[in-house]
C-alpha cells in the first residue's frame, strides 16, 4: 500500500520495505538494519513542467532558498517547510570547460567538464548534504549531531551545526586527516575527539554513541543527507544548458555521492525531467578499493535488491583476519567499509556505471594537472581524472562523449600533498619553486633564461 504522507523514509532491501514517517529519526532500517531512501509521492508535490523552468529561480535570487544551489531545486527534495530549510549559501558552484586538459588526455577539447564543489561554503561537496541534513536536524529538533570523517564532513557538519546552534562532535582517526580540515572542524568550534583508529572504526563508534546518547547522526548514512548531494547532478545538467551528459565521474569513499547521483537520475527519468540517464564511472585509490573488488573481481551487484550479502561478509572477514587498513595519500577516500556500499551498487545498476581503482602516484600526477588548468582540488578529487585517463585508454569512454568529473574538494584542503608533490623536481608535472641568491641580476637573468 503506497504511504499516505508526501514523504517518507523506507528501506532499500525490496525484501523489507518498511516504511517510516519523515519525522522519525533512523540512519539505519529498525527492522532489518539496512539502508534507507527518502521516497516521495510525486503526485502530491508541484513540479516543474522541464528543468529549464529552474533557471526562473536566477532572477530571484534575493530569496536565501532560490540563491542556495541545493534549495532552489527544493522540489526535488521537498521534505521539509520553508522555515525550517537552512542555508548558508551552499551550491554555488559552477560547471567548468576544460578544453586545455581534455587536449592533454587525447579528448575533443569541448568534452571535458569540471564540476568544481570545492566552491562551497566549507570547502567541499559536503555542504550539498550538510544543508539538508540541518534541515531536517532542525525539523526534528535535534540538540546536538556528530559524524565520523576522514575531515571534510566534519569542517561541514561544524559549519552548519554552528548555523543552527546545536553541538557538533567530530570522530577521527589518528593522523588520518588532512591540517586543512581539521582547522576547519576546531576553528568552527567542533568537539574534536581522535579516536586511536581509522576512519573505519570512527565510523562504527559513531553510530553506537549517537544511538546511545541520542545525537543526530550526519554521515552519509542520513538518508535526508544525500538527498541534497542530488542536486550536484541538477547543477552538471543545468551547465550544459539542460542537457544529460555521457559520463559522469566522481571519486568513491563512503560511496554517499555516487548512490544520491544514481537516485537523482533514477527519479529525474520516472519524472519524465531527462530522457536518458549517463553512465557513472565511481573511482577507488588503489588502497581503498573495496567496492572495485567486490564489484570487478567478485562480481557483486545491486541484483534487483536481492545483493549477495556473503560476498560481502566474507569480503570483510578477510579484511579482518589480515588486520586490512586502508591507505593512501588520498586521505578523503581512505575507506574500507563504505557505509553506502549497496546503494551504490543500485546507481551503478541504474547508470550502467563502472568501477575502478588509481595508485596514489597517478592521482598525484592528475592532480597537479588540474591544478595547471587553474582549478585546485585536493587528491581524492583528482581520482576522477586518473580513473578518466584509464577509461579513454580501454575504449570505455569515448572521445567525443561529454564527460563531467565532480571535483569533490578544495586545494586548500591538503596543501602538504601539494607541496610535497610539487618540491620533488622529478615528478612528471611538478613545477617546484627556483632557488636564487639575493641578488637582483641573478633574479633576472633566473627569470630570462
Ligand atoms: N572526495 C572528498 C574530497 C571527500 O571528502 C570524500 C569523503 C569523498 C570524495 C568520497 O565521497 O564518501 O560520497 O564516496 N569524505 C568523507 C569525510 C568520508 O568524512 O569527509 P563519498
Amino acid at each position: 500500500m503506497a504511504h499516505k504522507d508526501q514523504v517518507f523514509q523506507k528501506c532499500i532491501n525490496p525484501q523489507c520495505g518498511s516504511e517510516f514517517d519523515s519525522h522519525q529519526v533512523f540512519f539505519k532500517c529498525p527492522a532489518c538494519g539496512d539502508l534507507l531512501d527518502i521516497k516521495y509521492n510525486w503526485d502530491s508535490i508541484e513540479l516543474p513542467k522541464k528543468l529549464s523552468d529552474f533557471s526562473n529561480r536566477w532572477a530571484t535570487r534575493s530569496n536565501r532558498l532560490d540563491f542556495s544551489g541545493v534549495w532552489r531545486f527544493r522540489e526535488l527534495l521537498n521534505f521539509c517547510d520553508d522555515e525550517h530549510k537552512v542555508s548558508v549559501g551552499e551550491g554555488q558552484t559552477l560547471l567548468q570547460s576544460a578544453c586545455g586538459l581534455a587536449a592533454d588526455l587525447g579528448m575533443n577539447p569541448d568534452c571535458l567538464f569540471l564540476q568544481y564543489e570545492g566552491m562551497n561554503p566549507s570547502g567541499s561537496f559536503k555542504d550539498n548534504g550538510m544543508t539538508a541534513a540541518f534541515s531536517h536536524a532542525k525539523m526534528v529538533g535535534a540538540a546536538a549531531s556528530a559524524c565520523a570523517s576522514t575531515g571534510n564532513t566534519s569542517a561541514s557538519m561544524a559549519l552548519y551545526a554552528h548555523s543552527i546552534g546545536v553541538k557538533a562532535t567530530v570522530f577521527i582517526g589518528e593522523g588520518k586527516i588532512a591540517f586543512g580540515k581539521l582547522s576547519q572542524a576546531m576553528d568552527y568550534g567542533g568537539h574534536t575527539i581522535q579516536v586511536a583508529g581509522d576512519f573505519d572504526d570512527c565510523m562504527r563508534q559513531v553510530q553506537d554513541v549517537c544511538t546511545e546518547l541520542n545525537i543526530y547522526l550526519v554521515n552519509s548514512l542520513n538518508p535526508f543527507r544525500l538527498e541534497g548531494q542530488k542536486t550536484i547532478m541538477l547543477r552538471i545538467i543545468e551547465g550544459l544548458g539542460w542537457e544529460v551528459p555521457d559520463w559522469i565521474i566522481v571519486p568513491g569513499g563512503n560511496l554517499g555521492n555516487s548512490s544520491a547521483f544514481g537516485k537523482a537520475f533514477a527519479e529525474l527519468k520516472e519524472l519524465g525531467l531527462i530522457d536518458r540517464v549517463p553512465r557513472l564511472a565511481v573511482i577507488n585509490a588503489s588502497g581503498a578499493n573495496t567496492l572495485t573488488e567486490l564489484v570487478n573481481d567478485k562480481g557483486l551487484r545491486w541484483n534487483g535488491g536481492d545483493v549477495d550479502q556473503q560476498i560481502i561478509d566474507s569480503y570483510y572477514a578477510n579484511l579482518d583476519a589480515a588486520n586490512y587498513r586502508a591507505d593512501t595519500i588520498a586521505s578523503a577516500i581512505e575507506i574500507s567499509r563504505p557505509v553506502n556500499l549497496k546503494k551504490c551498487l543500485r546507481a551503478l545498476d541504474v547508470c550502467n556505471g563502472v568501477v575502478l581503482d588509481v595508485p596514489d602516484e597517478e592521482i598525484l600526477d592528475a592532480k597537479a594537472q588540474i591544478g595547471a588548468c587553474g582549478l585546485g582540488c585536493e587528491p581524492a578529487s583528482a581520482a576522477t581524472i586518473a580513473g578518466l585517463k584509464h577509461l579513454l585508454a580501454d575504449g570505455t569512454v569515448d572521445k567525443d562523449a561529454r564527460v563531467a568529473c565532480v571535483l569533490t574538494g578544495h586545494l586548500l584542503k591538503d596543501p602538504d600533498a601539494t607541496v610535497n608533490y610539487h618540491s620533488k623536481a622529478a615528478r612528471e608535472f611538478s613545477n617546484p619553486p627556483v632557488q636564487v641568491d639575493n641578488d637582483l641580476q641573478k633574479i633576472i637573468a633566473l627569470i630570462k633564461s
